[in-house]
């Protein structure tokens, strides 16, 4: 089954209660958080007040992408706001096992990033114990960016290495999704898909998200 997560990054702050409402009438379970340091990336977002506020809000599944340079120091404040999962980048985790164990342990489903430029075969060892791989399809910082069409070569990779040893971490892709290149990006193996832009940018944002889930069934229904 797969599911359209919208990014709260290109939705109304101002009415973001009301932006929320919107995207759950089109039927989605899952809503992703972008969290930015201005280190890691060259900007800034949100943090676990926000996130608090956003659970008292909704029942949406809370998927939280931590774009910081220090994941550790703020996966307890983040879980304790109400994320349900949460993702680190690999590129900023010398002890990956240890940073998606200690996810594990306070509670949430915990996943493994990758940088455009970061090869699929570094996450080998944790392919085990990652709940999900997310697959950055554009350059991470900022929303309403172009796809970048390597991505679909990684994800394709990443589902014939699960289904080669047998393991149930999901795929997730992040970064530049629309309604054109969605049915490619579900036929390459992705289960979760990140839009921001093409969903709160939209004009009538409730009714692309039912129009994205719809073209990612149909997509599904001819995948092999
Ligand atoms: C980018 C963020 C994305 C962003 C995607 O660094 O991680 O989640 O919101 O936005 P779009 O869908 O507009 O590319
Ligand atoms: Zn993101």
């Amino acid at each position: 089954m797969v599911e359209i997560l919208p990014s709260i990054l290109s939705a109304d702050f101002v009415r973001l209660g009301e932006e929320i409402a919107r995207v759950e009438q089109g039927g989605v379970s899952m809503l992703h958080l972008d969290v930015m340091d201005g280190h890691f990336v060259p900007n800034l977002s949100i943090g676990p007040p926000v996130v608090k506020s956003i659970r008292k809000a909704t029942r949406l599944t809370l998927d939280v992408h931590l774009m910081i340079t220090e994941p550790d120091r703020y996966i307890a404040p983040f879980i304790e706001a109400g994320a349900d999962q949460i993702s680190v980048h690999q590129e900023v985790c010398p002890h990956l096992d240890r940073t998606l164990r200690h996810i594990q342990s306070e509670g949430a489903r915990a996943g493994v990033v990758i940088n455009p430029s970061t090869p699929v075969s570094l996450l080998q060892d944790v392919l085990d114990l990652a709940d999900y791989v997310l697959v950055m399809s554009v350059n991470p910082g900022f929303g309403g960016q172009e796809f970048i069409p390597g991505s679909l070569r990684k994800i394709r990779a990443l589902d014939s290495m699960r289904k080669q040893y047998s393991l149930p971490f999901l795929i997730e892709v992040d970064g530049g999704v629309t309604l054109e290149n969605l049915a490619e990006i579900v036929r390459a193996g992705a289960d979760w898909i990140v839009a921001g832009s093409s969903i709160f940018h939209s004009p009538d944002p409730s009714a692309t998200v039912a129009e994205m889930r719809h073209a990612a069934r149909q997509a599904l229904s001819v995948r092999v």
